[in-house]
C-alpha cells in the first residue's frame, strides 16, 4: 500500500444526522451532525451511553441506513446511491448484536461460503477461507451442522466467520461479543487485532466493555446522537468525569491506578495504564 492510498479515508462521515420516523410515527433525532473519517488500517471502539446513536451510526458504516442528512462515502461511493450499495457491501463487512438475524444457509459451512460465492472468486479459494475463518473461530467441528442447531454464542461466532471470510476492507461489530464467554471474547478480539495488524484491515467495534475499547487505536464517544470525542484511547479515558457523566466508566486498570494515586502511591506516566498488564508493569518499577 502506498503512502497516499493510506491517506485517503475508506469511510468518510460528513455532517450526518438520521431521523428515525421519516415516513410515518414519531420521528426521533438519532444523529447529529457526525462528521468523522476512517482510514485503512484504522481500529476504532465506539462507546456511549444506551441510546447514543452507536448502532445507528454504525449501520450507516454499509448503506444498512441512509442519512436523512448530510453523507456518507465508502471508498468514495455514496452511499445513498442505490446502485453503490453491493460494491459497498464487498468492502464493509458488519456483525450485529443479534445472531439470529445473519445466518443464512442450511448448515454451518453453507453459511460461512455464502458471502464469499458471490464474491466471483475460485470455489477452491472459497473452500480454503471457509476452511480458515472456521477454524479461527473454533467452529470447525460444527461445519456439517444446521446453523438453527447453535447456541447464541456460536451463532455469533459464525457470524463473525462469515465476514472474515469476505476479507473486507473494514469489519464493523456491533457489539458481538455481548452473548460469548470471556475465552470466546478474547479469542474474538485477538482475531480482530490480528486481521487489523495483518490485513490492514479497518475495525469499528462497537462495545460496552471498556476492557475492548482499549484494544482500539482510537475511541469515538457517542453522547445524545453526537460523536463528542474522537481521540486516542488514553486521551479519551482521561476525561473520568466526562464519561462518567455518560454514565460510562473507565477500563478496571485505570479505575484502580486512580484508586491507588489517591492513596498516596503515584506510578509514573499513568494516565497511559489502562490495562492490567500495563498496571501490573508500572506496579513492578516502583515496588
Ligand atoms: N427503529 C427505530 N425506530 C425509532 N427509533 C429508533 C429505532 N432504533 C433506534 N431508535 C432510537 O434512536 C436512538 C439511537 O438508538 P441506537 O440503537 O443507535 O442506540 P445505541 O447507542 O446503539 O444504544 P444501545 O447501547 O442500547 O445499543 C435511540 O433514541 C433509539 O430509541
Ligand atoms: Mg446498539
Amino acid at each position: 500500500m502506498t503512502g497516499k492510498e493510506k491517506e485517503k479515508p475508506l469511510i468518510s462521515l460528513k455532517g450526518l444526522d438520521y431521523v428515525y420516523g421519516q415516513n410515518g410515527g414519531t420521528q426521533r433525532k438519532a444523529l447529529q451532525g457526525v462528521s468523522a473519517n476512517i482510514s485503512p488500517g484504522d481500529f476504532i471502539a465506539v462507546i456511549g451511553a444506551n441510546g447514543s446513536g452507536k448502532s445507528t451510526l454504525a449501520r450507516h458504516l454499509n448503506a444498512l441506513l441512509i442519512p436523512t442528512g448530510g453523507e456518507v462515502r465508502v471508498a468514495g461511493m455514496d452511499t445513498a446511491q442505490p446502485d453503490h450499495v453491493w460494491d459497498i457491501r464487498r468492502l464493509v463487512g458488519m456483525v450485529f448484536q443479534n445472531p439470529d438475524n445473519q445466518v443464512a444457509a442450511a448448515i454451518v459451512e453453507e453459511d460461512v461460503a455464502f458471502g464469499p460465492e458471490n464474491l466471483g472468486i475460485t470455489p477452491e479459494e472459497v473452500r480454503k477461507r471457509v476452511a480458515d475463518a472456521l477454524d479461527w473461530v473454533g467452529l470447525e467441528e460444527l461445519a456439517y451442522r444446521p446453523p438453527h442447531t447453535l447456541s447464541g454464542g456460536q451463532k455469533q461466532l459464525l457470524a463473525f466467520a462469515g465476514i472474515l471470510a469476505m476479507q473486507p476492507k473494514c469489519i464493523v461489530l456491533d457489539e458481538p461479543t455481548s452473548m460469548l464467554d470471556p475465552r470466546n471474547r478474547r479469542l474474538i478480539m485477538d482475531l480482530l487485532v490480528r486481521v487489523n495488524h495483518e490485513q490492514q484491515t479497518a475495525i469499528v467495534l462497537v462495545t460496552h466493555f471498556m476492557e475492548e475499547a482499549i484494544m482500539a487505536h482510537r475511541v469515538w464517544v457517542m453522547d445524545n446522537g453526537h460523536l463528542s470525542l474522537d481521540d486516542t484511547v488514553p486521551k479519551v479515558f482521561s476525561r473520568r468525569e466526562y464519561l462518567e457523566g455518560l454514565g460510562l466508566e473507565l477500563p478496571a486498570a485505570r479505575q484502580l491506578t486512580l484508586l491507588l494515586e489517591k492513596n498516596g502511591l503515584c506510578l509514573p506516566q499513568s494516565e497511559h495504564i489502562l490495562s492490567a498488564e500495563n498496571l501490573v508493569e508500572k506496579l513492578s518499577y516502583v515496588l
